[in-house]
């Protein structure tokens, strides 16, 4: 019966694998601060990228970066430095590294890491002070990333 399960655990995670196209935040590669497969089949999409960077319920990056393309924006924070010409700055590769988790990119940044379910220190399960239940998702998808990428890249001097 065990080994029965068992061989079927390994037939689902077999099947997840062979579908689906990503590369999982603990998979991802580092190499010289950049990230050079990109984390999808798919290629980025500028627009739903740029949507994105502007959106406060996703990357929000506007709350501490501005964009000079971005007027139609409001509200641009200027914690982080300007995002106008990151696309001449910075290889394709080294955004992607910088999205998924700028830590390993600028030692201790206040940037969040958008593709990375831990280790963190977590923060706890609403009022009971005990760690929440399973891995916390990443703040972004693997497309989102991509797709912001493909922005960042748009993004010239
Ligand atoms: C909480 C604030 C914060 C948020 C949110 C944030 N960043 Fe940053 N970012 C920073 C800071 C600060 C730096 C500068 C690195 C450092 O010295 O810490 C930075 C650096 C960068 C750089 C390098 C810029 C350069 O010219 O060197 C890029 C590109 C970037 N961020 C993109 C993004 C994108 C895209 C998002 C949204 C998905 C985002 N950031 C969200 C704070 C933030």
């Amino acid at each position: 019966m065990k080994r029965a399960m068992l061989s079927m655990a390994i037939l689902v995670a077999g099947t997840v694998s062979a579908t689906s196209a990503e590369i999982a935040p603990e998979d991802v590669v580092f190499k010289d601060g950049a990230v050079e497969t990109p984390l999808t089949d798919k290629p980025g999409d500028p627009a739903n990228g740029r949507k994105v960077v502007g959106t406060k319920k996703l990357g929000n990056c506007v709350a501490c970066h501005q964009v000079s393309e971005m007027s139609d924006v409001p509200f641009h924070g200027e914690i982080g430095p300007s995002l106008d010409g990151v696309g001449d700055r910075y290889t394709e590769a080294e955004l992607r590294a910088l999205l998924v988790d700028a830590k390993k990119v600028f030692d201790g940044t206040i940037m969040p890491s958008f593709y990375k379910t831990g280790p963190y220190i977590r923060p706890g399960k609403a009022f009971t002070g005990k760690a929440p239940d399973g891995p916390l998702p990443p703040l972004l998808t693997a497309q989102q990333i991509e797709d912001v990428v493909a922005y960042l890249k748009t993004l010239k001097e």
